[in-house]
């Protein structure tokens, strides 16, 4: 059994990883309508990735038998700009999301929930790796340019990636680790 005050953070961060999914499917369309469609792509994988953390969330609050509460999920910003931009938007989103998981191992630890700890764990290494692989692409994309062929050859890049994301969660799911 974990505290009142721990379910209800981790409410408020599933809350955030709803938000996060939503986020990315309005960049995908965007990405979409913009004719990137390895972009869009990707941010749909996001999306996917997203749902399933507020999944892991969801059910780690049912197994422990504490309180759920679901609150109102906030729009997504409708336009974000260039592919830069969006991507740009994507890393200051992920940074909060870390600050968001951080604050939550904190309390954690100053309850002295160690399940609770031990369970953030995966999201703290997944934050890290989120951080980097935005880090790479804004990096090839300052670097190659937002237009004609370093455009083209990043959005082929962006649709493999969102190719090995998606199996890497199928794999995931059938691990029952998703
Ligand atoms: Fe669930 Fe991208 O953080």
């Amino acid at each position: 059994m974990i505290s009142q005050d721990t379910a209800a953070l981790i409410g408020a961060q599933i809350n955030r990883e709803l938000y996060s999914g939503y986020f990315y499917l309005g960049l995908s369309a965007q990405a979409e309508i913009a004719n990137l469609k390895g972009a869009a792509s990707w941010f749909m994988a996001k999306h996917s990735e997203e749902m399933a953390h507020a999944m892991k969330m969801y059910r780690y609050l049912l197994d422990q038998d504490a309180p759920l509460r679901l609150e109102t999920i906030a729009a997504p910003p409708p336009e974000s700009g260039s592919v830069l931009q969006m991507f740009e938007a994507t890393l200051a989103h992920e940074r909060e999301v870390t600050s968001a998981i951080n604050d939550l191992v904190d309390h954690a630890l100053s309850e002295k929930d160690h399940a609770t700890g031990i369970f953030l764990h995966w999201f703290v290494t997944e934050q890290i790796e989120e951080e980097a692989t935005v880090n790479d692409i804004l990096g090839r994309l300052r670097l190659f340019g937002e237009k004609s062929e370093g455009l083209l050859m990043i959005d082929n890049e962006l649709g493999q990636k969102a190719k090995q994301m998606a199996q890497s969660a199928a794999v995931d799911s059938a691990a029952g680790a998703g």
